[in-house]
């Protein structure tokens, strides 16, 4: 009488007959689907923006308290943004400067191509590409190695053109937010916004 091995089982009345080792086979396979789709479900939940990411992604601001002279920082994306009344005097200064006066001559106005240059009348453009020179929009973040400018609350200096002043390594930006001296590269940037009333914006 011969031993019964484990390959044997099965085999000798037919090869349609599924083995144990089919059977452990299909059974590990499914047990693997089963994981991988366990993994998977919640990747792809993940990958759903939920409405508090969606509230994060953008932001409402109330801009009817803010003064003539005066800024405000909110945060947005993580990121502060700098939006500021500007005085008549202000939005004069930053007219007059003409673009050769700039280092950076580009807008860096997420609101326009990327090819607008960085008058003054370009850098208060939100979506809708209308000029509203009373307010600037810009994201507080020096240009140079990512410090917050001084210049938005009351009694901050504002450096040399009477914008803002990185001291990290004394950057100057004037009152449209753009490099004037110091060694950042770039104007302050644009972040893309709406009006949703004369008194509200969306950033984002
Ligand atoms: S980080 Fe602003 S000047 Fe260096």
């Amino acid at each position: 009488m011969s031993a019964t091995s484990e390959s044997d089982i099965g085999q000798g009345s037919g090869d349609e007959q599924p083995t144990r080792r089919d059977f452990i086979h299909l059974m590990s396979g499914s047990v693997a689907a089963v994981g991988a789709a366990a993994v998977v479900i919640p990747l792809v939940h993940q990958m759903n923006p939920a409405a508090n990411v969606l509230a994060l992604a953008t932001k409402e601001v109330d801009l009817s308290a803010i003064e003539v002279g005066q800024a405000i920082k909110v945060m947005w994306q993580g990121k502060p943004v700098f939006i500021r009344r500007r005085t008549e005097k202000e939005i004069e200064e930053a007219a007059a400067v003409s673009l050769g006066q700039l280092r950076d001559a580009k807008a860096r106005n997420d609101n326009l191509s990327g090819s607008d240059d960085a008058t003054d009348g370009n850098r208060v453009k939100a979506s809708d590409g209308e000029a509203r020179p009373e307010w600037l929009v810009v994201v507080g973040v020096c240009t140079h190695l990512g410090c917050i400018p001084l210049g938005t609350a009351q009694g901050e200096v504002r450096g040399d053109y009477d914008g803002w002043f990185c001291p990290c390594h004394g950057s100057h930006y004037d009152t449209s937010g753009r490099i004037r001296k110091g060694p950042a590269p770039e104007n302050l940037a644009v972040p893309p916004y709406q009006f949703l009333s004369d008194a509200k914006i969306k950033i984002g």
